[in-house]
């Protein structure tokens, strides 16, 4: 068996190119990884920790942009966050409704959930002002879904396109409680309110249409906030003007990158890969249950409880897959891995179709589109629907020229198909994997080599 070649070249942009040239027979995915840390808890963790009182120890940080723009958002706003490690980061809180107005814009970078939940908690100190803006994906990212429950308890926010799009400017307002229905199943929306409903006298309950993840939830309590969930009606309530206590926490690692190792140890025949450290939270675990339904081999071995978070090692060994249909209230339990998924369709037998996913749109890029075109440049056969993709399995890929779109998980999902394609496939602004996964390519490299 020859090797696979994958190598990363900058260009003068800066960009990288991810040139991926796996073997013409033979290639099989072999070795014990981990990915690094939960994205959407390492950011709680953050936050969270940077308003409570008295010091959080984090261990298992993801160190990714996304938590990086979180941490200098709540540092620009007085918290003292230690230098960001996967070992220990300690955050010195600064205790509830205490976040210093800013001398200048905070800027979230790449992440929506940095803006969206940060917006909760500005919009709810009482006096200051605030001004926040974004990478341009992000400023081109709708910020109604958040701004008009607040604006409900009665913020006071503006922004471009009717206050829709960010920079954002928030004055600061002693909000009211309200009760919202929101319209989309979304863990930012409901954790933006959340946050807000903290610093807010009296009881603030969001009610969803679906079950969204909910480390908000756990990591609230944990901290020791005063909160109920109704799972009957997808709503939770919190009361108001609590403190939070500085706690522990460890994040485990997250599905969301676990999710390239699944498929490319299911669909590169004779591989076998154990993901060590993963949280299986079942408001994440989409993705398990979907490519089980593909026919995946994918076992959970070594569960455990871990700071209050489910996590497992995931042992992956290839397989033949088939053809499903995702649609419904799944969705936003596996809303960020529907890109590497689409991939995994590429090599089921029959049609895959994914329905209900119309948030796709609104992320980092337009991830049906972008997904849609991309992996029809390598030989797919992908239809765009308004809410989600039709796929036709069982075309076989040949390596071309893509591009990441500047979207992390475009990226990488890319980087998985190019090891079932033939010959050799160049993956555009592949930095953008540094989003939520700075060690990709050398975790990439290493289990082709072994
Ligand atoms: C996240 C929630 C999801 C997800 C995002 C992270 C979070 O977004 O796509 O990557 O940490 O709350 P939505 O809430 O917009 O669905």
């Amino acid at each position: 068996m020859s090797a696979s070649v994958i190598t990363l070249e900058t260009q003068e942009d800066l960009s990288h190119k991810l040139i991926i040239q796996p073997p013409a027979v033979g290639l099989s995915l072999q070795g014990s990884i981990r990915v690094p840390g939960d994205k959407s808890i390492s950011h709680r963790a953050l936050m969270l920790g940077a308003i409570a009182q008295g010091e959080t120890e984090i261990s298992g940080l993801l160190l990714g942009e996304d938590p990086r723009s979180t941490a200098s958002c709540f540092q620009t706003m007085g918290a003292e966050i230690s230098e960001l490690n996967t070992e220990l980061v300690r955050v010195k809180g600064i205790g509830l409704g205490n976040l210093q107005e800013p001398v200048d814009v905070l800027n979230a970078g790449n992440s929506g959930t940095t803006l969206r939940l940060m917006l909760g908690l500005l919009a709810s100190h009482s006096g200051r002002f605030f001004t926040v803006t974004g990478d341009s994906s992000l400023r081109s990212r709708p910020m109604s879904r958040v701004v008009k429950p607040l604006q409900q308890m009665g913020a006071e926010i503006w922004g471009r396109k009717g206050n829709s799009l960010a920079p954002l400017a928030i004055q600061g307002q002693a909000l009211k409680p309200i009760h919202y229905q929101s319209p989309i199943a979304s863990a930012q929306v409901k954790s933006c309110i959340l946050l807000a409903g903290l610093i807010t006298e009296g009881q603030t309950t969001v009610t969803e249409p679906a079950l969204s993840r909910d480390h908000s939830e756990r990591m609230l309590r944990a901290f020791g906030a005063e909160l109920t969930t109704d799972p009957e009606t997808n709503s939770v309530t919190i009361t108001g003007s609590a403190q939070l206590y500085g706690q522990k926490v460890v994040v485990p690692g997250d599905i969301s990158s676990a999710a390239f190792w699944l498929v490319a140890g299911a669909i590169v025949p004779g591989s076998e890969l154990l993901i060590e450290n993963v949280g299986v939270n079942p408001t994440r675990t989409g993705i398990l249950e979907a490519l089980a339904l593909m026919g995946a081999d994918i076992q959970l071995e070594n569960q455990r409880q871990v700071a209050g978070e489910p996590v497992a090692d995931l042992r992956v060994r290839s397989s033949r897959l088939q053809s499903c249909t995702i649609a419904g209230d799944i969705i936003p339990r596996l809303i960020d891995e529907i890109p590497i998924l689409a991939v995994a369709a590429v090599f089921a037998k029959g049609t895959t179709v994914i329905k209900d996913a119309e948030e796709l749109r609104v992320k980092e890029s337009d991830r049906i589109a972008v997904m849609a075109q991309q992996l029809n440049k390598m030989g797919a056969k992908v239809t765009e629907l308004p809410d989600g993709m039709e796929i036709v399995g069982g075309t076989p890929l040949v390596g071309t020229e893509v591009d990441s779109h500047t979207d992390h998980r475009i990226a990488m999902s890319l980087a998985i198909a190019s090891l079932v394609a033939k010959g050799i496939t160049t993956i555009h602004r592949a930095e953008a994997a540094a989003i939520s996964y700075p060690n990709f390519t050398a975790t990439l490299q290493q289990i082709c080599s072994n």
